[in-house]
């Protein structure tokens, strides 16, 4: 929550208290390089014992609470027919309004589920930005997505306060141009994960809904972040600030035809579902859960997970918890902001993201600015960030590449895990890096896999230039 202290000063305090604690350490710059060039460049390839904060994701890596903890040892386990999927059912329906519901392991599995059954070759989705998973699973079906973002989304630098609004008019063309029987379904995404989790406002949904409903194509919205865009559109949206997050996540909700989450964001449980109100769209679903998933009471998630998720919908809405992340990002967008250093502005509701193109206009963005960025950032730091640019998009179907339209440098915060302290020492070193930012040069792919290649791709440093960097780092600082 930010409060206002008596020197004027906002502050986010957490509303939390931790009563686990797990040991992190910092090894010196020297095994920093050196786990650096043995992850080849990649940060997913890191391992945690070389990472002091690990800022690469919010994903499945949440603090949960002492009650989901509890949730997860009343547990009913069973194939089928569990308890707790129905206790889990019943969240659900209460917070997010929807009477048919089905678990997926994780949200990709949603997506693999819902491009199966809604799209087929040749068909297009228009969404407001895509996921790296949905493209993947949508692209393997042989459809496409169409990114009908808004005029302002890819300006890094903005005053504009719904960056991932879709453009009404845009959808209106591309539904003429390929005709309504083309469009698999309409996917909105609750603040637009890789152009920096920026929100839409509630007018835009409730227009992209109308258009859907003039053409009678399914509207299907990415709720993995749901609560950040309900917390953002209380704080900037005209008549929503007396809402409750909850009302305003409903309302969000309510617009839906399909709705599905990663619930390793919001409900901070390894795990995903699918829910809707619409019976005969679930019921062409339905049939392919136990096929890939699981049985329909468990959907490929264990039992206890489902128990804690059933705890954590419905503390997901409370203002703690839903705004924990967004002011976090706040603090921290606005301490770089001041320090002069380029980043996605306003804040988001995932991550501080540092714009590699403008951080270092020297690399092209053929040799990877952000995934540069992100390696020189754990060399410097000992934080682990993630790449979200070219080396985060796969190559077309003829095999060239394909430049991302912004190059960031993920600075995620996971819920209710990290401090103020830790986010002002992650301002310091990007501040220190900023000021060597020359001394940092491009990266080559030496190993790249056919599908989603960030994940396990290696890359060399152009000109050794992790070396110069801790010699730098060394000269000016010490080991650490
Ligand atoms: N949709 C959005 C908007 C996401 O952010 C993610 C995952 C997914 C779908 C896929 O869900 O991981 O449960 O299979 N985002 C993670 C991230 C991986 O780091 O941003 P998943």
């Amino acid at each position: 929550m930010s409060i206002k202290f008596y020197s004027g000063k906002e502050m986010p305090v957490e509303m939390h208290k931790a009563r686990m604690v797990q040991k992190i350490s910092l090894i010196p710059v020297e095994d920093r390089l050196r786990a650096m060039a043995d992850a080849g460049y990649n940060t997913f390839l890191l391992t945690t014992k070389d990472i002091f904060l690990d800022m690469l994701t919010d994903s499945g890596v949440n603090a949960m609470s002492d009650n989901q903890f509890a949730g997860m040892i009343k547990t009913d386990d069973a194939y089928a027919g569990s308890m707790t999927f129905y206790e889990f059912a019943g969240a659900v329906e209460d917070v997010l309004g929807y009477k048919y519901v089905m678990n997926t392991h994780q949200g990709r599995a949603a997506e693999h589920l819902l491009a199966k059954v809604f799209a087929k070759s040749g068909d297009v989705i228009p969404t407001n930005y895509h996921f790296t998973t949905t493209k993947a699973h949508i692209e393997l079906i042989g459809a496409a997505c169409l990114e009908i973002y808004h005029d302002e989304a890819l300006k890094t630098e903005s005053s504009n306060l719904f960056k991932g609004n879709m453009d009404p008019n845009k959808l209106k063309k591309v539904i003429e141009e390929y005709g309504k029987d083309k469009v698999a379904f309409v996917r909105m995404e609750a603040t637009t994960n890789l152009i920096g989790g920026q929100p839409f406002s509630m007018a835009n949904l409730r227009e992209i809904r109308e258009i859907c409903d003039k053409h009678g194509i399914i509207l299907v919205l990415d709720g993995s972040l749901v609560c950040e865009n309900a917390y953002l559109i209380r704080q900037r949206e005209k008549g929503y600030d007396r809402k409750s997050v909850g009302e305003v996540v409903r309302e969000i909700c309510s617009f839906a035809d399909v709705y599905y989450m990663s619930g390793r964001k919001n409900t901070s449980v390894r795990g995903g579902f699918i829910g809707t109100n619409n019976k005969e769209l679930f019921d062409k679903i339905r049939p392919w859960l136990p096929v890939y998933e699981g049985f329909y009471t468990y959907g490929g998630m264990s039992m206890r997970e489902i128990g804690a998720m059933a705890v954590g919908v419905r503390e997901m809405v409370d203002p703690a918890v839903a705004g924990c992340a967004v002011e976090q990002i706040k603090y921290f967008v606005e301490r770089v902001v001041e320090a002069g250093i380029p980043v996605v502005t306003p804040p988001g509701g995932l991550a501080c993201h540092l714009d590699a193109m403008k951080f270092l206009p020297h690399v092209p963005q053929s040799e990877y600015p952000a995934g540069s960025l992100a390696a020189a950032f754990y060399i410097c730091s000992g934080i682990r960030s993630m790449e979200r640019g070219s080396v985060s998009m796969d190559r077309d179907r003829e095999g060239k590449e394909v430049m991302a339209d912004m190059e960031l440098t993920r600075i995620a915060l996971p819920r209710r895990v990290y401090t103020i302290s830790h986010i002002e020492y992650a301002v310091d070193r990007i501040n220190w890096l900023y000021k060597h930012r020359q001394l940092v040069k491009g990266l080559k792919f030496v190993y790249e896999p056919p599908v989603l290649r960030f994940f396990d791709g290696r890359l060399e440093p152009i000109e050794d230039w992790g070396r110069s960097l801790t010699e730098a780092f060394k000269r000016e600082i010490g080991d650490y």
